[in-house]
């Protein structure tokens, strides 16, 4: 089986989540094709995790990878919100969440996640899941489509591009990555054509945010996991791109602190106090040598808080 995909800042995220006892637990919510699991139990002899992905292809690559571990690995196919929500387990001492998509994605799904290809436009991440990239770009509203591109997307060209899509698809369904990709070429001004990306990168992202519900996913993923993780122990994510990396920190920083009241309040009314450290004040971000080795790790940003062992 040939693996695809590089883990990023594998080092760090050893480093920095570390079992609170030998035969401890961790949550690997985006387990993707199994790397920092794999690293994760092969340094523990005794700790067991649970990986979950939306994603069955993937998932499946992940339990062929980690065959060797399956009594103290298991693996579900479920969305991470909706599994942590509802978990009633062990408390975990780590929990990982490694965002976005996999190279696997990219190369070999053949859902039209890369502009690059010939692929029916597809994205989602969950094959039964009720809307593609293509029902959004047929169906939905010009206004909606800008608002997509502009909002999960951050495309200056947002409505540009939105219109180049309507009004082409008055003569044609569009089915295909590459059709979009040239339908946003020709939508914005050559000057923005040759840049450092590719004018459709931003459009792709929004479009796979909307149709995976990406950012929904990660508000209420991370903080559920704060709230599970036992006492001493880590909650550490990867992030990838401000939308992705905003929520986080601010998740982050609204438990690290002990008053959450409105700051037009003279007064604290919320007697709240902080449950989480934060580990990492500043995110860290990968080594220029893992840039140069592994292109896709250059945006990374991973952020740590250590559950407190009582609230201060
Ligand atoms: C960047 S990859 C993980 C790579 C993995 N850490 C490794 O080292 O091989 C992210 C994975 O998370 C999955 N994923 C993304 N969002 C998800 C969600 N909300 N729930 C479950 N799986 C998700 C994707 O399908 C993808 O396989």
């Amino acid at each position: 089986m040939e693996i695809l995909h590089t883990s990023v800042m594998l080092n760090e995220v050893l480093t920095h989540l570390v079992p609170c006892s030998p035969d401890a637990l961790m949550i690997d919510c985006t387990l993707g094709e199994g790397g920092h699991s794999e690293a994760f139990l092969s340094k523990y002899p005794e700790l067991k995790i649970i990986g979950l992905d939306r994603d069955k292809d993937i998932l499946a690559k992940a339990g062929q990878r980690l065959v060797r571990f399956s009594d103290r690995f298991v693996g579900y196919n479920v969305w991470f919100d909706e599994f942590l929500n509802s978990y009633d387990g062990i408390a975990p001492s780590m929990i990982l969440f490694d965002l976005g998509i996999s190279v696997f994605h990219y190369e070999a799904s053949q859902r039209g996640f890369s502009f690059r290809r010939n692929e029916d436009l597809d994205m989602r991440l969950d094959k039964d899941g009720d809307i593609c990239v293509s029902d959004v770009v047929n169906t939905y509203h010009q206004e909606q489509l800008a608002d997509i591109i502009y909002n999960y997307g951050e495309e200056r060209y947002s409505r540009r591009i939105a219109s180049g899509i309507c009004e082409y698809r008055k003569s044609q369904a569009i089915t295909k990555s590459d059709e979009l990709a040239n339908i946003v070429w020709k939508s914005v001004p050559a000057a923005y054509r040759h840049g450092k990306l590719h004018p459709a990168t931003k459009t792709f992202q929004a479009l796979r945010i909307e149709v995976n519900q990406e950012l929904k996913r990660i508000s209420s993923g991370v903080k559920r996991a704060v709230e599970i993780v036992r006492p001493g122990g880590r909650v550490a994510v990867i992030s990838f791109h401000s939308l992705e990396d905003r929520p986080v920190k601010y998740i982050f920083k609204q438990f690290a602190q002990a008053c959450i009241c409105p700051p037009d309040i003279p007064k604290c009314e919320c007697s709240g106090t902080p449950t989480v450290k934060l580990i990492t004040k500043k995110p860290l971000v990968p080594t220029e040598e893992e840039c140069r080795s592994n292109p896709p790790s250059r945006s990374a940003k991973l952020r740590v808080v250590e559950k407190l062992e009582q609230p201060l």
